[in-house]
């Protein structure tokens, strides 16, 4: 297999804006101000400065007060994920419903758990509310209620889109009539380029029972491994009650706390417009590539383009090829709650150099055209018809 020169498959953000010396000089000060605390095991709330800080972000974009004791510090949000699915579940086979395209670190935490997963259809304004509803009712009938709905409402991964705020009300209007609480899982918010910042569900929604996911790999890096849940009481005791691992690591989120002092605006402000950037580049490499047969999303922020590709595309081959000549990628089949190959694939662009996007896209670009059956030119007009 060649060596991989564009690697378009995992979500992380730009390395050249990694803050070294800022994080190093907080390392130095941290390590001497809280030598005592880091003798100690955290607990299970965690780093208290970590806390205010994630409280602190959430309150400036969301205009909402968050208690600093109900917010949880996780070993990223992946742990968040796996954690409040297992307070949630009763029983191996329990339902839950899930975007039909989701975050595969979910999906494999929940086939693991042994839950069944129910895809809600997506459209360019994330899960469609008729759907959503119609699954709802079926489940009701057959006598099953989900144990929550999963929700990746803001630069939806892998879709990029973002819900809007009527069908967020939407939502919580249908997961409080049937008594079904929102999962909310919301890393890529502050990775944000353009236009309205639609609201959290959780500033939407006074459900006590509402589930939020944060993390700071999308805007800091994955390499902390810091993440957080927000839920209240009794929801937030449920939560606690299933982690046994004494806590989440104390410096790293000591080193974050000191470098987040003055709010978290500052180093997104470095990052994001060298991520639009490259958002931009990818666009305009697939607008000069692949218009004529393909079609793909345009996120306000987040790290990812969904891209659909012809039907007759020979999926197994493309993924092939594109390794072949050092392209890589996400397939479809990856996020698919039901593992089902739909002719998609996804482009993280946060990481690769300027250089790396504007010659990838070309060379996925003759992989996707080898890898089909006909030159017929594209059959749809959107992502989802
Ligand atoms: C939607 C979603 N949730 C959770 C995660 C896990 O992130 P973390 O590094 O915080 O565990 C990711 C990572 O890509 C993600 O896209």
């Amino acid at each position: 297999m060649a060596d991989i020169l564009y690697d378009f498959g995992t979500g992380r953000s730009d390395p050249s804006t990694f803050p070294a010396a800022a994080l190093q000089a907080a390392a130095v000060k941290v390590i001497e101000e809280q030598a005592e605390e880091l003798t100690q095991y955290p607990g299970g709330l965690g780093h208290a400065g970590l806390r205010r800080a994630m409280v602190r972000r959430e309150g400036e974009r969301e205009g909402v007060e968050i208690d600093p004791d109900h917010l949880v510090l996780t070993n990223g949000s992946m742990q968040a994920v796996t954690l409040t699915a297992e307070a949630l579940q009763e029983d191996k086979g329990d339902t839950v419903l899930v975007e039909e395209f989701s975050y595969p670190g979910t999906l494999s935490a929940y086939r693991s758990l042994k839950l069944e997963m129910v895809g809600i259809r997506l459209d360019e304004g994330g899960m469609r509310i008729e759907h959503m509803e119609e699954e709802l009712a079926r489940l009701e009938r057959e006598g099953r209620r989900p144990k929550f709905i999963y929700a990746i409402s803001t630069y939806q991964n892998p879709t990029g889109f973002n819900m809007p705020a009527a069908r967020r009300s939407q939502m919580i209007e249908l997961a409080a009539r049937y008594q079904v609480p929102i999962i909310e899982d919301n890393c890529y918010a502050d990775v944000h380029y353009e236009g309205d910042i639609e609201p959290a569900v959780f500033a939407l929604d006074n459900n006590p029972n509402h589930i939020y996911l944060g993390s700071l790999s999308k805007i800091l890096a994955p390499g902390f491994r810091l993440g957080y849940v927000y839920a209240r009481p009794p929801m937030l005791e449920k939560i606690l009650a299933r982690r046994h691992d004494a806590g989440s690591n104390y410096l790293a989120a000591a080193i974050a706390a000191e470098f987040y002092k003055n709010g978290i605006s500052e180093h997104a402000g470095v990052t994001n417009p060298v991520l639009h950037n490259k958002r931009d580049l990818t666009l305009s490499g697939l607008r000069e590539t692949l218009d004529d047969i393909c079609t793909w999303s345009t996120p306000a922020g987040g790290l990812f383009i969904w891209v659909r590709v012809p039907d007759d595309t020979d999926r197994p081959k493309l993924y092939e090829l594109a390794q072949q000549n050092g392209v890589n990628y996400l397939p479809g089949v990856s996020f698919h709650y039901a593992n089902r190959n739909k002719p998609y694939l996804r482009l993280a662009f946060g990481h690769l150099t300027e250089q790396q996007i504007e010659a990838g896209i070309p060379v996925l670009a003759r992989c996707i055209r080898e890898a089909r059956t006909s030159n017929e030119p594209r059959q749809f007009e959107t992502l989802f018809d």
